[in-house]
């Protein structure tokens, strides 16, 4: 029996009730079109403009009261409430993100940390928000307005307490090791929104459309710059630990394997928080594909990053490396 029927939304066909294959073939369609080598390229090289002149993207109005149960496709009402709820609790409370990554970048590049994190007085207050917290911010009052159309029913968020800026005498390292770990919760982030859309349609999959598109946007700014300022791949970089580990019998202060571990940690607690255990196994593995889709999208785009590219989008913005340990002698 098909379920197809003629209705075409941002995902492609609309199926009633979408198998796998019906979903893998939605997530193709958004990959292809949200995450077109492109489209990557544009996002990234619109960073450099927007340390001078920021301007939050702007948002397709949304038919919020249009908005129905009905629209959720292929997944269990009461599961997909459920991973809204983890949602919700895992954007707040983005003011403490931002903050601790503006204080990993303010030595090592001030207008990337202004990007991010706004500016604040010689005491810490902040005076303005980055554009990075004008964009995100608008996620969980967004994400708890979907809730409530959907239930009619009011929810708080739980807020989760973020890791705080915790500096070692290595600023490079430390960014390094931060800015993995922000660019792979975009990509998280990204993922899921994703394939949230895959099982969505109409207002509803219109919401997660524009989720999706500004953690693309962070996402891809995150992971441009650091292949500018990092341009040792990380999977060398973790290499390179194992061998001081082996020869030296010691690892740098905060290794790699503790940051790959940590990273791991992360996801489990995203797909515990998204209460993964109650998903059915199809949601399980095309979940699991837009992660391998998009990662693959991604390296495609990587693989066009060349050195020459970096520098004249980035080499303008060059700022005070000086007493600063060059990231190639990390
Ligand atoms: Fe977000
Ligand atoms: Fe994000």
């Amino acid at each position: 029996m098909s379920d197809r029927t003629s209705t075409i939304d941002l995902a492609g066909s609309v199926y009633l009730q979408p198998n796998y294959f019906q979903i893998q073939k939605r997530i193709n369609y958004l990959v292809d079109y949200y995450l077109s080598v492109d489209k990557l390229r544009d996002r990234l090289e619109d960073l450099p403009l927007q340390f001078n002149r920021p301007q939050p993207r702007l948002w397709q109005p949304i038919d919020w009261y249009s908005i129905t149960s009905e629209q959720i496709l292929g997944i269990d009402k009461q599961i997909f409430l459920s991973i809204l709820i983890g949602t919700i609790n895992t954007e707040a409370p983005i003011r403490n993100y931002t903050q601790t990554s503006r204080q990993y970048l303010t030595k090592i590049h001030p207008q990337m940390a202004h990007f991010v994190g706004g500016s604040v007085d010689e005491n810490g207050t902040l005076l303005e928000p980055g554009l990075w917290e004008k964009e995100e911010r608008q996620h969980t009052p967004v994400l708890i307005k979907t809730y409530q159309h959907l239930t009619k029913e009011k929810i708080t968020p739980q807020l989760p307490s973020p890791k705080t800026y915790q500096p070692s005498d290595n600023p490079y390292e430390d960014l390094y090791l931060h800015g993995l770990h922000r660019t792979m919760t975009e990509y998280g982030a990204t993922c899921l929104y994703l394939w949230l859309m895959a099982h969505t349609t109409g207002a509803l999959q219109q919401v997660f459309a524009e989720l999706v598109q500004d953690e693309i946007n962070h996402m891809t700014k995150f992971w441009g710059f650091g292949a500018w300022l990092f341009p040792e791949s990380y999977v060398t970089r973790i290499c390179h630990s194992l061998c001081r580990f082996i020869v030296l019998q010691k690892s740098s202060q905060i290794s790699h394997f503790q940051s790959t571990k940590k990273l791991v940690r992360t996801f489990g607690r995203m797909i515990k928080v998204l209460n993964w255990n109650a998903w059915s196994w199809s949601n399980k593995a095309e979940f699991t594909y837009s992660f391998i889709c998009v990662m693959n999208r991604l390296l495609r785009w990587n693989s066009t990053l060349t050195p020459t590219y970096l520098q004249g989008l980035f080499e303008e913005n060059l700022m005070v490396r000086s007493g600063i340990e060059s990231p190639m002698n990390i």
